[in-house]
């Protein structure tokens, strides 16, 4: 098939042609580096298939430029699809395909990685002893075994994190509306989500964004929680409400702020912008303070979830390609 493949950055071809050329599919990719927005959506004419990522717009302008160019798949390297207006695709009769799960443990990891590096600082330290400081003053952290860890969402990247929490030696709770037996299994508690918000230590989302989970984590949320809380965002921005979080560390109720993702993300993130002016003050702002540690949206970038994400996408195109319907639709009980 003739795949248009936006958002795409030399990694990201190195791992979808070795996928297309093992499973020997031949599709024709053609890769552009721009973002997939109302002014690109035409670059995609002709091509059978989008292939889009996690900051491309596919709302109702984009999804009727594409329809009307040919296009009849849009295949996502992405487990979300919340960019994705799937009312529009039903109506223009377009096919959406994901990636449900490529490597969970890659996001657990980061987030659990944000986790020691807020706590131990080591950002600071690499820089203090790389300069000859070898001060500890301001370096320091606490126990993570026997703190009180809280996990919102308990899907396949909330568990993996659970059980990593689990083997620091800290109490898990959990918030989410559809339980799964696997946290008691690994001695994790299902409580409501006041509850986690008045007890943890350490907060990390990993729900997605959906209506209700949007802002989240506001001003009354944080209300709610205990003072020099950590706060872990690797789910998506907007689940977070940054002006309050920005009030939170102003107050000092919240304690530290680690952030792969951020609600305005898709004009800063995966681009080198290292000499130009940022005009997000609210993200400026953020990163003007000790205690908050920001990724730009790296928690699936390890070999094995490239290879997993390359290999999905392939299938899915291939799969529309022979039966008219993607391996791994985005499900249907999530619409709407
Ligand atoms: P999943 O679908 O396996 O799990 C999500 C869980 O959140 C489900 O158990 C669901 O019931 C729960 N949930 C829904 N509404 C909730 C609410 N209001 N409160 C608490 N829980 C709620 O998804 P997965 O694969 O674990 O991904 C989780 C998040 O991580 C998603 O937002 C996804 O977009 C994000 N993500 C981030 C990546 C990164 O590179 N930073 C990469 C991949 C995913």
């Amino acid at each position: 098939m003739k795949v248009a493949v936006f958002s795409t950055r030399p990694y990201d071809r190195e791992f979808l042609d070795s996928a297309n050329d093992e499973s020997k599919a031949g599709h024709a990719l053609f890769y552009l580096e721009s973002r997939l927005n109302s002014q690109t959506a035409h670059l995609a004419r002709d091509h059978d298939c989008v292939c889009a990522f996690v900051n491309d717009q596919l709302g109702r302008a984009e999804l009727e430029i594409l329809a009307a160019g040919g296009t009849r798949l849009i295949a996502l390297r992405s487990a979300g699809f919340n960019n994705v207006d799937l009312d529009a695709a039903d109506a223009l009769g377009l096919r959406i395909g994901r990636v449900p799960a490529y490597s969970p443990d890659a996001i657990a990891e980061h987030a659990a990685a944000l986790i020691l590096t807020l706590n131990r600082k080591i950002h600071k330290a690499y820089a203090r002893v790389r300069e000859g400081n070898f001060a500890l003053e301001g370096l320091l952290g606490f126990d993570l075994k026997g703190k009180v860890a809280g996990v919102i969402g308990t899907g396949k990247i909330g568990i993996n994190l659970a059980r990593i929490l689990k083997g620091f030696g800290c109490e898990v709770l959990a918030s989410d509306p559809f339980e799964t037996p696997e946290l008691a299994a690994i001695g994790g508690r299902y409580v409501p989500l006041d509850e986690l918000l008045a007890r943890c230590d350490v907060i990390s989302l990993h729900c997605p964004l959906t209506p209700e989970t949007h802002h989240m984590i506001g001003r009354e949320a944080i209300a709610k929680m205990k003072r020099g809380v950590m706060l872990i965002n690797t789910s998506r921005g907007a689940v977070m409400d940054a002006r309050a979080i920005i009030a939170g560390l102003k107050s000092g109720k919240v304690g530290y702020v680690g952030l792969d993702v951020y609600e305005e993300e898709e004009d800063l993130f995966f681009e080198n912008l290292s000499d130009q002016v940022i005009r997000d003050d609210v993200f400026v702002r953020l990163m003007t303070f000790p205690n908050v540690l920001i990724t730009g949206h790296q928690g699936f970038f390890t070999r094995e979830a490239m290879t997993a994400i390359a290999g999905t996408t392939i299938d899915n195109i291939s799969a529309f390609e022979r039966s008219g319907a993607p391996l791994h639709p985005v499900p249907s009980e999530r619409r709407g």
